[in-house]
């Protein structure tokens, strides 16, 4: 079967079957019995954050479990939200409603059950900000977890699911904690000029949202996953010596001892924006992401990744990690 359809990149790669679920009872059992064969498997949702670097050797699972259900606690907002929901219309259903905390994350690609995998995040928000729990089936155990915020190790595009639990737990819903009381998180750039007495959910979300198609390709018209690399973060000491070689490079704090680097920078500094390979290609709005001009093999994406990650060495001494998640013909790999 063709992966095309169900990875934002647009790869025509292929697997041995697709299974598309709609139920949790079904997603678990189906899940169960493929993990205890000896064929390979993998979860999908939307695959906006998913590489298929050559064909996939087994079945490819694709989350489409829906149901939403709101339980309020006086001025707190408790919903709870199957995984195959797609995150940006839970988004907007929020913001429709007056339930408000996610509405920075408009417009990210991709389900619900996948937002804390990587911990999604933009313009100043972060899924662990609005995080109560996630529901997980654990493929090993053949249990269900209801597992805390806490206890889920979120990080920078990073949780528990990418690390002890990589390629067991099925996450089959989560829990958000949002809230009735508007309060504006306008700290991040683009934001920073709204006024925060006057401003609605509504105007914080239609912002981001033009800011987002401005910059970033609509997977719909051009196959991309987004940032194709983490923004690195590095020892306060290094920034400052790196600042000296190069005085206009764009850091962030992101804690008292280190400094985030906008990797978007780097690449764009080092003059690779339109720079392809194949049918691969750096986005002339933002370095950060790699677009399939149209018939990109998984090759083509990776040679482009390399190539990018070298120059950025050599240009900077700065490693860059790629965000996606790369899928090989038995698995998951670096690159
Ligand atoms: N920049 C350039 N040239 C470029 C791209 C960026 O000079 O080609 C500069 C910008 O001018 C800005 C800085 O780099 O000063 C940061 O750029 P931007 O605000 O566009 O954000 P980013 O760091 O590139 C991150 C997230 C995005 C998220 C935005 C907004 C990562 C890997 N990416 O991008 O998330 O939407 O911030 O919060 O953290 C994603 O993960 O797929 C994603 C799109």
């Amino acid at each position: 079967a063709s992966l095309l359809a169900f990875n934002t990149l647009g790869l025509n790669q292929l697997c041995d079957e697709i299974i598309v679920v709609n139920a949790k009872e079904n997603l678990i059992n189906t899940c169960l019995e493929l993990y205890h064969s000896d064929k390979a498997m993998m979860v999908l949702g939307g695959g906006s954050n998913v590489v298929f670097t050559e064909d996939f050797c087994g079945s490819v699972v694709v989350v489409q479990t829906k149901g939403i259900v709101v339980e309020q606690q006086g001025t707190d907002i408790l919903i709870t939200v199957e995984a195959g929901e797609n995150w940006h219309d839970l988004v907007s259903y929020c913001v429709a409603n007056g339930y408000f905390g996610i509405e920075n994350l408009a417009l990210i690609p991709g389900t619900v059950g996948a937002a804390p995998i990587q911990n999604i995040g933009a313009y100043g928000v972060e899924f662990k900000d609005v995080c109560e729990s996630v529901e997980f089936f654990d493929l090993d155990s053949s249990q269900l977890f209801e597992i805390s915020h806490h206890d889920c190790q979120f990080g920078y595009r990073e949780s528990i699911f990418k690390q002890q639990l990589k390629d067991r737990a099925v996450i089959t819903a989560v829990k958000l904690r949002l809230s009735s009381n508007w309060q504006p998180k306008l700290e991040y750039a683009p934001l920073n000029s709204l006024n925060a007495d006057t401003v609605s959910a509504t105007e914080v979300l239609q912002t981001v949202c033009i800011v987002r198609q401005s910059k970033l390709p609509d997977p719909k018209i051009i196959g991309n996953v987004g940032s194709f690399f983490k923004n690195p973060i590095i020892p306060n000491e290094r920034y400052l010596v790196l600042k000296q070689q190069c005085p206009n490079i764009v850091g962030f704090t992101h804690d008292d001892k280190h400094t985030k680097l906008a990797a978007g920078w780097m690449i764009d500094n080092a003059g690779l924006k339109g720079f392809s390979i194949g049918g691969a290609s750096i986005h002339d709005q933002q370095a950060l992401v790699i677009t399939n001009t149209g018939d990109a093999t998984g090759t083509d994406i990776c040679q482009l990744a390399m190539y990018v990650t070298d120059m950025i060495e050599k240009r900077f001494g700065v490693t860059l990690e790629v965000e996606p998640r790369l899928i090989a013909r038995f698995g998951e790999v670096t690159l």
